[in-house]
């Protein structure tokens, strides 16, 4: 099964209905499961393999208030008169946790309007060719690399189930989007990886305008995600750096976006430690904070030998050593872990199941710089 990122529409309400996969029901001790009968045992394991492979989601400090942030904006837009709507686009390095954000607050979103309003959603069990009747308040969107007008509005277009005929050109089909959202009472629009526009092309620079030309002409309230926007020229319209910022015909466009646009910066964990910069007060926040994160993480284990805990007293230094602090590399980490130790018995994520996995490129490059670990815990 997995969250695959969703393409079309269906795909979507699918996602938001999908529950965390249960934790298979096991014998309680590890010689009763050893006991079973060898077929049994084999699809157990495959269960549990499955269920570590998608460990549920952890909610961090960064994800609630961002989530917070978004949902008071969204309630503002929404009435809002037409014209501009505020938006936001979440910011940083690979890995860190951007599209998890992005699908886990569409998520969340709609099905609290599922719950509230379950009538509003009843409307979509009909036969509606053009599903232009559905009631989609959410609506998701990864940009495809170096994307052109034409090809978000066609990605949106196939994404809402609208016919998408070679004759039809790229205003056409935005029209057609842009009545589709409106008729749909969409209200949040999530679009991933906007570091694909490429601003070193024209047909880039345009696309980039055409975002947030979407953007002005809905109600909803657009979130994106990418990897470094900072650095794009996302928030200053495409334009290179301007000098002259009172004059500057690019400066007020550029001032136009960063004013809309809020950009929430998503870090990575524990830089402060890993640099062995900043407050001992800060580091020590850090510290307690990525051992939330791991005991979280660690509570969801489903292992006989595992005590929970003490991964994360003692492996804590070594998971963000090897991750960098990125979430990504550090659920891979765990979850590899745990399904070495129950392919081989041992039962129990430690130092010895955690040396069997192979480091991601990323993650390992910062790992051979070699770093010390601070004397505490
Ligand atoms: N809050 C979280 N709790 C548990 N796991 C998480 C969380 N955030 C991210 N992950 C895990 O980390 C991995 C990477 O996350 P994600 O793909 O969201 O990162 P990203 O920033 O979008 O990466 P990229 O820059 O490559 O697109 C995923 O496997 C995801 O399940
Ligand atoms: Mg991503």
């Amino acid at each position: 099964m997995g969250t695959a990122v969703p393409r079309y529409d269906w795909q979507w309400a699918y996602l938001v209905q999908a529950h965390a996969l249960e934790p298979p029901e096991l014998p309680d001790t590890l010689a009763g499961y050893d006991a079973l009968d060898p077929g049994v045992r084999e699809k157990l394991e495959d269960a549990r393999m499955d269920y570590h492979s998608e460990l549920p989601l952890v909610e961090t400090r960064a994800i609630s208030e961002m989530a917070e942030t978004i949902r008071v904006t969204v309630h503002g837009n929404r009435a809002a008169p037409t014209g501009p709507r505020r938006g936001f686009v979440v910011d940083g390095p690979a890995n860190v946790g951007k599209t998890t954000f992005l699908l886990h607050l569409g998520r969340m979103w709609e099905l609290e309007l599922r719950r509230r309003y379950p009538d509003r959603f009843a409307s979509n069990e009909g036969d509606d060719p053009e599903f232009l009747r559905r009631y989609r308040p959410v609506a998701f969107l990864s940009l495809p690399q170096s994307p052109t007008v034409r090809m978000i509005a066609e990605r949106f277009a196939e994404y809402l189930g609208l016919p998408t005929p070679r004759s039809a050109n790229a205003d056409r089909l935005t029209s057609k989007v842009l009545d589709c959202f409106a008729r749909c009472e969409t209200e949040v629009v999530l679009i991933d990886d906007i570091h694909f526009l490429d601003f070193s092309q024209r047909d880039g620079r345009v696309a980039n305008d055409y975002l947030k030309y979407l953007a002005n002409h809905t109600n909803a309230t657009f979130v994106m995600a990418g990897v470094n926007v900072k650095r794009t020229a996302f928030f200053s319209e495409g334009s290179p750096v301007v000098d002259d910022a009172a004059t500057s015909r690019d400066a007020y466009r550029s001032y136009q976006t960063s004013s809309r646009f809020a950009r929430m910066p998503l870090e990575p964990f524990g830089q402060a430690l890993l640099s062995g910069k900043g407050t001992q007060r800060l580091r020590d926040a850090e510290q307690e904070e990525w051992c939330r994160l791991l005991l979280a993480l660690e509570g969801e284990l489903m292992l006989y030998n595992h005590e929970v805990g003490s991964m994360t007293r003692t492996l804590w230094w070594e998971l963000l050593e090897r991750s960098d602090g990125m979430i990504g590399s550090a659920t891979h980490l765990v979850r590899t872990a745990a399904k070495r130790a129950i392919r081989n018995g041992h039962e129990r994520v430690d130092k010895s199941q955690l040396d069997l996995v192979l480091d991601d490129y990323a993650s390992g490059e910062q790992r051979r710089k070699g770093r010390r670990r601070p004397g505490s815990r």
